[in-house]
């Protein structure tokens, strides 16, 4: 028990020293919630729709992401296991490594352990700052990836992203100033849908980067209760030891 409570305090810590970690653009806050396995099977899909064409997870298998999303392994080999012969396979792709390469100007690394490295805030914010740049090979840009080699693969659901500007007084003088990037509107979703659909998503690559998050959690809330009953105990029996002493 001591030592899982230790793993516990340790993970806090962790967690605590990369929310630290500095960054230079502002980043927006990730709403995720690793408790909400509805959100996680969203972003599964997600993933396999959008994201496996070019990124493996190849530290993480079929098995495990429908066993810890609460999804029987027949409809997950069926809905979502697009590259899997077994259901144990582990989520590849079988893209030609190094065309990509070639095409994109950079290999699309593997997404296993992204949210480790990155950190959920920082994948939340990328997948929201494209923005059209004509200068660029695939017309897109991107405000934290600054010459990202990754082109928008979200377009069809966000609209062509623009950064927009406005013309304002500065000390009276009419100066175009940055208000953000703002989209054309010709996205399937709305800007509150696209947004949640991309949490849903970093929610997802979250969970992957480390699954026994899901376990650890909820051994942290077993601890609490446990320390919460024994100190009701610990109570009753020093007052039971001092009766006598009064
Ligand atoms: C058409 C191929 C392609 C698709 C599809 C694609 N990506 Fe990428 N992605 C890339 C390439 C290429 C890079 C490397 C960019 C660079 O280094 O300039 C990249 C980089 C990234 C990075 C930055 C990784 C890092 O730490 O440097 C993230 C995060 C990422 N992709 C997430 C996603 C997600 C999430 C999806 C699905 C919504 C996705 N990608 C779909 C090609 C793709």
């Amino acid at each position: 028990m001591i030592k899982k409570l230790f793993t516990v305090l340790a993970l806090v810590a962790s967690s605590a020293a990369m929310a630290a970690g500095g960054h230079t653009v502002h980043l927006d806050k990730a709403p995720i919630d690793l408790t909400d396995k509805e959100s996680l099977q969203r972003g599964a899909r997600m993933f396999q729709n959008y994201c496996l064409g070019c990124h493996q997870m190849q530290y993480q298998r079929y098995s495990r992401t429908f066993r810890d999303l609460g999804i029987p392994d027949d409809v997950g080999m069926a809905t979502l296991g697009f590259t899997a012969n077994k259901v144990g396979d582990h989520i590849k792709n079988a893209a030609p490594k190094a065309d990509l390469a070639n095409w994109f100007g950079a290999a699309p690394p593997d997404l296993t352990n992204v949210a480790r490295v990155r950190g959920p805030d920082w994948i939340y914010t990328y997948l929201r700052t494209f923005y059209a740049d004509p200068s660029r090979p695939f017309g897109v840009n991107n405000e934290v990836f600054p010459l990202v080699g990754m082109p928008h693969v979200l377009q069809e659901l966000q609209g062509i992203p623009y950064k927009a500007t406005e013309t304002r007084l500065v000390d009276g003088v009419p100066t175009e100033v940055d208000v953000g990037i703002k989209t054309d509107g010709s996205g399937e979703l709305s800007t509150e849908e696209y947004d949640r659909a991309v949490a849903d998503l970093v929610n997802y690559l979250e969970y992957v980067g480390e699954p026994s998050k899901l376990e650890s959690r909820s051994l942290g809330i077993k601890v609490l209760i446990f320390l919460g009953i024994f100190f009701i105990f610990a109570f009753l029996l020093k007052k039971e030891y001092w009766r006598d002493v009064h």
